[in-house]
């Protein structure tokens, strides 16, 4: 498959990102330096997608920190754990973020001769988890392409396509591998207000992978799924719950709910980085609220809504686990048992 590279580390220790606010009009690469460029670049969806913002606060750790010099390994170690606090509140709710700091302080917390080992050992570390991602993916999406008829309808939700992640997405990895094997899958995607993710990078990842794709607004999943389009439900995640719960961009547990009704099987595509066991339901889980303009300013150069009305705008909402038909992981298929429960674990033995 052709692949478009949204994070890149440069030899230069910057960090370039595909400006994912731009797409599909504009394909610019932006070139983060800073800590601040980097949270302002997650905040601002600039990167996004829950594996990408982890590989993004790895690859922005390491940059900043490779840009200042240190006295001691000390000295740097305490910079390490400003930056990482820093970097970790730039988006609450996709696991990674944290997820990947943290693979980078298992990094510090080992014993270090110099500065420059340590720094070269945390470049090292941030450059795996990307290819590891890539890895995690590919093995994802052939796990999901095995429950799929080889010309099914399927419906997905916001963008888990490769921009979002190092390479293949998650939810979207079986339909670019599914492409490559011969199957002819025709996708519903959903536009995913009010930030159009769907519209603005899932149609256009498809289009790009001549996929065939067919673009609704949020409100006519129910219709096409009433009208027999749709074999399969697939969506990515941002954090899994230790009980099954998931969350997920907003809207995606309205479509759970719709698919149980006519019977649709609704899988949630997830890296074993995105499950939180300390978290044990869904309702441990922070949702993202955010500037309610997004909702009345966006999309037209004039407001799209009455000066001053009052906005709600939760980022991401959480599907029960009794929706769920099967979490699928880079170690396999996890369904849950015979009481309707999932037993999920950082390592999900399947
Ligand atoms: O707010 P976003 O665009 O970062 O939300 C992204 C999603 O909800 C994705 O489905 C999720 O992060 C999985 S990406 C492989």
């Amino acid at each position: 498959m052709s692949h478009i590279e949204s994070v890149r580390l440069t030899d230069e220790q910057t960090l370039v990102i595909l400006d994912q606010t731009l797409l599909p009009g504009e394909t610019t690469y932006n070139t983060l330096r800073t800590k601040e460029d980097v949270f302002n670049a997650i905040v601002a969806l600039q990167v996004r997608g829950a594996p990408a913002i982890g590989i993004a606060a790895a690859y922005g750790a390491y940059v900043e920190l490779a840009r200042h010099s240190y006295a001691s390994v000390d000295d740097l170690t305490r910079y390490f754990y400003e930056v990482k606090a820093y970097l970790a509140a730039s988006r609450p709710t996709a696991v990674n973020l944290v997820w990947a700091l943290e693979r980078l302080e298992q990094v510090v917390v080992q014993s270090w001769s110099s500065v420059e080992e340590l720094l070269l050992a945390l470049r090292e570390e941030a450059e795996e988890i990307r290819r590891e991602d890539a890895r995690v993916c590919e093995a994802i999406g052939r796990h999901a392409l095995a429950l799929l008829p080889h010309d099914a309808g399927i419906l997905t939700h916001c963008n888990a396509g490769g921009i979002a992640t190092a390479k293949y997405g998650t939810a979207l990895a079986p339909l670019f591998l599914g492409k490559e094997a011969g199957y002819s899958f025709r996708v519903y995607a959903d536009e995913t207000r009010p930030l159009l993710q769907g519209a603005r990078l899932t149609a256009w990842e498809l289009q790009q992978a001549d996929i065939d794709v067919t673009l609704i607004c949020d409100n006519m999943s129910s219709i096409v799924m009433q009208q027999g389009k749709v074999d399969a439900i697939l969506v990515g995640c941002d954090r899994v719950a230790a009980n099954g719960d998931t969350a997920n961009k907003i809207g995606t547990s309205g479509l759970a709910i719709i698919a149980k009704h006519y019977g649709i099987p609704f899988y949630v595509c997830a890296p074993t980085s995105t499950i939180d066991v300390a978290c044990l339901t869904g309702a441990e889980i922070e949702i993202e609220e955010r500037n309610g303009a997004e909702i009345t300013d966006t999309w037209y150069e004039k407001p799209m809504a009455p000066a001053g009305v009052k906005t709600y705008n939760p980022a991401f909402d959480v599907t029960d686990h009794s929706l769920i038909t099967a979490i699928i992981t880079e170690n396999g298929v996890l369904y849950p048992d015979e009481n309707g429960q999932f037993e999920v674990r950082q390592h999900v033995e399947v």
